[in-house]
């Protein structure tokens, strides 16, 4: 807070929200003028796979020109997987597949940049891409300079086999970074890491948009499942309602590519981009642009659904309403007005409405329909959204342009989620920043009864089901971290499980501890190690269907247990 006296208003409220972001992120941000608003442009992957060449990626920038993608703003071209040559040239540089590229990497970025667009490539930071083909690890200098050499503008830098790596994320990225600087070459660094906590352990100090999810695919039901992590509880403790503290202008969430074009038809397609917009999700078309039908080609290039999703103040939205398969969202926009997208996943057809009080509005607004770019009408109070079926949504935007800007909510406290004091504090008193897999219950075992192990009853811990990775933020401000571990006394079948701690995100691979494979009938085993300096703890268990339990798990700092 400042300290001022000033009578709080919406301003100074949205101004503190912003000053205590800044603040939080200090350092973080890049700064490099890129990526301001989300990216937007289009990748071979969801369309192709491997299945890429130099003719059809020509065909696609012409598609890019002539369908007026480009023009509507999606202005990256990238070739994911697939475009190298299974090895490096006599000299150890990377070179493009010669078979499918046999003009090479850079006269194909002339030719894309010759239809005034911008030139992407994949690279993998492990030793190899995901499809196996030369990965970047050791030769990071190297690679950053041939790409700078061939005029690439963007690179997706893929996490494949990075767990072998020996190195935080944090400090390899970093070494991509600089590696960018040194070339000179401005280029978007876009991190594919499958969720891996991005937001919450420092990518954004080294770039510009890190992925949020496990890869999409062509269902609406994976559409949700993506959408989940950045905006709900997908892979943050739900205390965040989603990830939209941890993005703004040059960082953000990204949803992953679009799979608008590869859905049953108009209404999930539209469901899927209006998400994206209201999440500030990259917006990276996946569809084949060469045969791009025309109502998918007027949802791609909406204009007012992308002027949300490029909104210059870099908000992203926020869930305001979960009830069943209804969900309301709320995207406080830069010019005074605010963006709200109603959406019933649900079955049955239903009313939603949005009151103004939710949205930080009062008395008589403007309603305008962003898809039909019509007015509805001034509204008092609220506006209700009749009837809508499963999958069906309205996204209208709310008030006059030159208005005060809305507020948007206050980020969670650092003291939620972060150790702050000496003495004990039990991880399941804070709020974890990372989740792979189910949510661990806290103080219960994972069917909600008593922790127990091997007879042991414990009052405190946390309770977890088949294979999980959680996430805490210690800060440097914990000396030990305490646990009892093993299979909880209600499991009764005959798997393993295998508890590990380390310090750190998972492709960091830096293990604290690792109790080997432990049975129902293993004896639970006592954890107490050093965990100073560790910024980050990551818990992981690999079991299938089982129940395991990190009874009393603690970390002490100051080395005096006030419990
Ligand atoms: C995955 C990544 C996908 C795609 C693929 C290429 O790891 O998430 O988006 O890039 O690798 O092999």
């Amino acid at each position: 807070m400042t300290g001022s006296k000033s009578r709080p208003n919406p301003w100074t409220l949205a101004g503190t929200s912003i000053l205590l972001l800044v603040f939080s992120f200090k350092g973080w941000a890049k700064n490099d003028g890129l990526a301001l608003t989300p990216p937007m442009g289009w990748n071979s992957w969801n369309a192709f796979k491997m299945d890429i060449d130099e003719s059809k990626i020509k065909a696609i920038a012409e598609a890019m020109v002539r369908s007026g993608m480009r023009d509507a703003g999606y202005v990256y071209l990238v070739l994911d997987d697939g475009w190298m040559a299974k090895e490096r040239d006599g000299a150890g540089n990377l070179a493009g597949d010669p078979v499918k590229f046999p003009g090479g990497m850079k006269a194909l970025g002339e030719y894309i940049h010759g239809k005034g667009l911008k030139y992407g490539l994949y690279e993998c930071r492990g030793y190899l891409t995901c499809q196996k083909l030369p990965g970047s690890l050791g030769q990071e200098a190297r690679d950053m300079s041939t790409f700078a050499s061939w005029g690439v503008d963007y690179i997706k830098l893929d996490s494949c086999f990075a767990e072998r790596n020996g190195r935080p994320s944090r400090v390899e990225l970093a070494v991509y970074r600089d590696a960018i600087e040194r070339t000179g070459r401005p280029m978007v660094l876009s991190l594919s890491d499958f969720g891996n906590g991005s937001w919450a352990w420092g990518a954004g100090e080294s770039v510009h948009l890190w992925r949020t999810s496990y890869d999409i695919s062509r269902s609406i039901a994976s559409v949700y499942a993506c959408a989940e992590t950045s905006g709900g509880d997908g892979v943050i403790h739900p205390a965040f309602n989603g990830l939209w503290q941890f993005a703004g202008p040059g960082r953000w969430n990204d949803a992953d590519m679009l799979q608008v074009g590869n859905l049953p038809g108009p209404k999930e397609d539209k469901v899927h981009f209006s998400l994206w917009s209201v999440l500030a999700s990259p917006l990276m078309a996946g569809n084949d642009l060469r045969s791009m039908a025309e109502p998918v080609r007027s949802i791609l290039t909406a204009p007012e659904v992308i002027a949300v999703n490029q909104d210059p103040r870099g908000f992203q939205g926020y869930r305001i309403l979960r009830d069943g398969g209804r969900e309301i969202y709320n995207k406080p926009l830069a010019d005074g007005t605010t963006a709200v997208l109603m959406l019933n996943k649900g079955e049955t057809p239903s009313d939603l409405t949005v009151t103004w009080d939710r949205i930080g509005l009062r008395g008589p607004q403007n309603v305008r329909d962003l898809w039909e770019r019509k007015d509805l009408g001034v509204f008092e109070g609220s506006f209700t959204a009749a009837s809508l079926g499963r999958h069906e949504h309205r996204f209208i935007k709310v008030g006059t342009p030159g208005g005060t800007p809305v507020p948007g909510p206050a980020p969670v406290p650092l003291e939620k989620y972060s150790v702050t004091r000496s003495g004990t504090t039990y991880l399941g008193d804070l709020f974890y920043i990372m989740k792979q897999g189910d949510a661990p219950r806290t103080d219960a075992n994972s069917a909600g009864g008593v922790l127990s192990l091997r007879g042991t009853k414990y009052p405190k811990g946390l309770g977890c089901r088949n294979s999980s990775r959680i996430m805490y933020r210690l800060d440097g401000k914990a000396d030990r971290f305490q646990a009892v571990v093993g299979m909880d006394d209600s499991y009764a079948g005959e798997e393993t499980v295998r508890f590990r701690v380390l310090n750190g995100d998972f492709f960091g691979n830096q293990v604290l501890f690792d109790s080997g494979k432990l049975t129902r009938e293993s004896a639970a085993v006592k954890i107490d190690i050093d965990v100073k300096g560790v910024d980050y703890l990551l818990l992981m268990i690999d079991g299938r269907r089982v129940a395991a339990d990190w009874a009393e798990a603690q970390v002490v700092a100051g080395g005096r247990p006030d419990h």
